[in-house]
């Protein structure tokens, strides 16, 4: 079972987002996968219930009452997690992930607040015990930032605490497409072809590094 955790402490960074597309994703991929939404807001269970009914399914499971029932046939599983996750929950639901996947909207103070939060995470290292992969995703990435590539340099020459290099694997543009899909259910990978198709792209980094032993911790 292959468990994606969409995660960062800051609200509205788009992790229902993140989490809601890579539903869809591999949904669409023809995979069995259930979303896991431990957010009591439910937008991903929202989400999921404005899902047309011939999509390929995915199965809803509410993660913020007690007893969480996964599917025990799902293929994959993404997790929406709530914002202002700290201290044991947010031990509690990394130690449910192999995979972290972190939306940073691109602003100086969000950056900042994000790379904090890594800190936090490899700080409960220790209570975790597990291992787990990140990367980070730039998302609702302004168009014209993105065609001056300046966004792309800034954050390349973005260091963490420790000395590495700010992980992140692609950007994600704001677009209405984000909103026009969360309103029906889907996944920038199910309508609009060419609407959608510079969306996808930028997607793709971030898909096959999921689908790559790399994002997978040894055991
Ligand atoms: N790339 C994008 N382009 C356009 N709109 C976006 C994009 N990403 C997110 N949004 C919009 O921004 C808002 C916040 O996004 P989202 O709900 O995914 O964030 P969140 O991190 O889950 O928020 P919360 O912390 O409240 O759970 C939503 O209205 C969403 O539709
Ligand atoms: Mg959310």
């Amino acid at each position: 079972m292959r468990t994606i955790l969409v995660l960062n402490a800051k609200g509205g960074s788009g992790k229902t987002t993140v989490a809601t597309n890579l539903a869809g994703y591999y949904a669409r991929e023809g995979a069995k996968v259930a979303l896991v939404d431990f957010d009591p807001q439910a937008s991903s269970l929202d989400w999921l219930s404005s899902r047309p009914a011939e999509r390929p399914r995915i199965a809803a499971v509410e993660g913020f009452s007690k007893g969480i029932r996964v599917p025990r046939s799902s293929e994959v599983v993404v997790m929406d997690a709530p914002s202002r996750t700290h201290d044991d929950h947010l031990a509690s639901l990394v130690r449910r992930a192999q995979t972290i996947v972190l939306p940073v909207v691109p602003s100086p103070i969000d950056i900042r607040a994000a790379q904090r939060f890594i800190g936090e995470i490899r700080k409960l290292r220790h209570v975790i015990k597990t291992e787990v992969k990140m990367a980070t995703v730039a998302n609702r990435v302004r168009e014209g930032a993105l065609i001056a590539n300046e966004l792309e340099d800034y954050l390349y020459d973005l260091k963490l605490p420790s000395g590495h290099k700010f992980p992140f694997l692609t950007m994600l543009r704001a677009s209405t497409n984000y909103i026009r899909a969360a309103e029906r259910g889907l996944s920038v990978f199910e309508f609009a072809p060419i609407a959608t198709a510079a969306d996808r792209e930028h997607w793709s980094p971030l898909t096959r590094w999921l689908q790559s032993p790399r994002s997978i911790p040894r055991h």
